[in-house]
């Protein structure tokens, strides 16, 4: 496991490009391989997750090419996958595991999908729940609430769902499996989660309503493939904003990011912090909104945070932490309970590696306080084998005094195969 030491820098400037945006690649190579035809996707990204994704499909007979620029997916229409020869390995990926057990559901054979150390801790329930209320049989560990899971297959009812959780993996996981079902499939939650499967959905000819936080899918629509222009991701975007804003002198243009309004929310808190971050040509590429994103170091203030914006960020909190670590003044994050079944429980992740750094942070059930400090302190902290943890505290380092050291730092591959280089690229010294 390899660790890693950030040293500070005097500002993070210039221009770039973060990789492709890891919800809607795994969604173009789940649809591509269901609909008829070809599919073509440009900015994929090659993070271990969905390489994990695309090994899935392969299994199941799908004739996928990729000469590093573009992927081809050779479409097998709505009933054409093969039962895999072995199990289906998502590695540390909660989208690909949550969203192929949905699709699984609804396929007439036999399959068994599982994970790394992480994943397998993660709760499954909540796709096996309304999957078992759609029909589908689902085994696996702890009553079927930890993976590996064992699907058969088959037949499927339509459902009507109200989902406990905002989360686009449970809602796109029954859409997928709605694809199957006799009927109409609804799915509504608390408040709207990302929306990438709705647009993509409707992209590739679906069946599909939306209503306020729900969608209807009609089952037995056949899909037609598409070429997929997937833009940066914004997630990725996010660890380049922090570390402009919290370093002196900084300007930074991210060239052509995905700003779909579900996905903004780490926009909308850093400008409420004080952040100057200013959004240029605001254009619709593949039905997602992109723009390129200017930022400029700003003195940052404590805010509040909790309610519908949190969805709307919920991967960025491990960079807003770093943020709030930043500002001046108390930042509390309520309402953010889902943190504590991401890739590691980030509250904690957070809460632990900012005290070594000398920041005073309290922990509750919901979320945390954290208590801008006047500067970071250095020292060696913990991944906790989380790529959002192990990236905001590079970023960190940048701020920080004689640098950080970062332990485990191999996850940052899963969705950022690239950070480290970037963030020497635009670190001045
Ligand atoms: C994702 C949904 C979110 C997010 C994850 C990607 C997706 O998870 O945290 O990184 O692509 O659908 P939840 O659905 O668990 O909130």
């Amino acid at each position: 496991m390899k660790s890693i030491t950030i040293h500070p820098a005097s500002s993070a400037t210039g221009e770039i490009v973060v990789p492709g945006d890891k919800s809607i690649s795994h969604r173009s190579v789940m649809l591509g391989a269901i609909a008829n035809g070809i599919t073509t996707v440009r900015g994929f990204l090659r993070g271990e997750d969905n390489m994990a994704t695309m090994g899935a499909f392969r299994a199941m007979g799908v004739r996928i090419e990729d000469d590093g620029e573009t992927v081809v997916i050779h479409g097998q229409g709505l009933h054409g996958l093969k039962e895999p020869t072995d199990i289906i390995d998502c590695g540390n990926s909660g989208t690909s595991i949550r969203l192929l057990t949905g699709l699984l559901a609804g396929q007439s054979f036999f399959t068994v999908v599982t994970g790394d150390q992480y994943l397998r801790k993660r709760p499954m329930k909540r796709v096996v729940e309304p999957l078992a209320r759609m029909g589908a049989r689902i085994m696996g560990r702890d009553k079927a609430t930890l993976a590996p899971l064992a699907i058969s297959g088959g037949s499927l009812n339509a459902i009507g769902y109200e989902s406990p959780v905002s989360s686009a993996q449970v809602k796109s996981a029954i859409m997928l499996a709605g694809l199957y079902a006799d009927g109409e499939t609804s799915v509504r939650e608390p408040t709207l989660s990302r929306d990438h499967s709705e647009r993509m959905f409707r992209l590739f000819g679906a069946s599909l309503g939306v209503f306020k936080n729900g969608v209807t899918v009609r089952g037995g629509t056949e899909l037609t493939g598409q070429e997929i222009n997937v833009p940066g991701d914004i997630s990725s975007a996010a660890f380049f904003m922090v570390a402009a804003l919290i370093t002196a002198g900084s300007e930074l243009l991210i060239r052509n990011v995905g700003v779909n309004p579900t996905r903004t929310g780490i926009i909308d808190i850093l400008r409420s912090m004080g952040g100057r971050i200013e959004l240029i040509d605001e254009r619709e590429v593949s039905g997602e909104p992109v723009a390129d994103i200017l930022v400029r170091s700003s003195q940052l203030k404590a805010i509040d945070i909790a309610g519908p914006v949190v969805p709307r960020a919920i991967d960025e909190f491990p960079a807003i932490c770093v943020a709030a670590a930043c500002a001046e003044g108390r930042t509390t994050v309520r309402d953010a309970r889902e943190l504590r079944v991401k890739e590691t429980d980030r509250i904690a992740a957070m809460a632990t590696n900012l005290r070594v750094l000398g920041v005073t942070v309290e922990e509750c059930d919901d979320g945390m306080d954290i208590v801008g400090a006047e500067s970071l302190g250095g020292g060696a902290v913990e991944s906790f084998g989380d790529h959002r943890i192990a990236m905001s505290l590079s970023v960190a380092a940048l701020v920080s005094q004689g640098g950080i050291t970062i332990g485990d730092v191999d996850c940052v591959a899963t969705s950022f195969p690239s950070f480290f280089p970037l963030l020497e690229q635009v670190a001045g010294r």
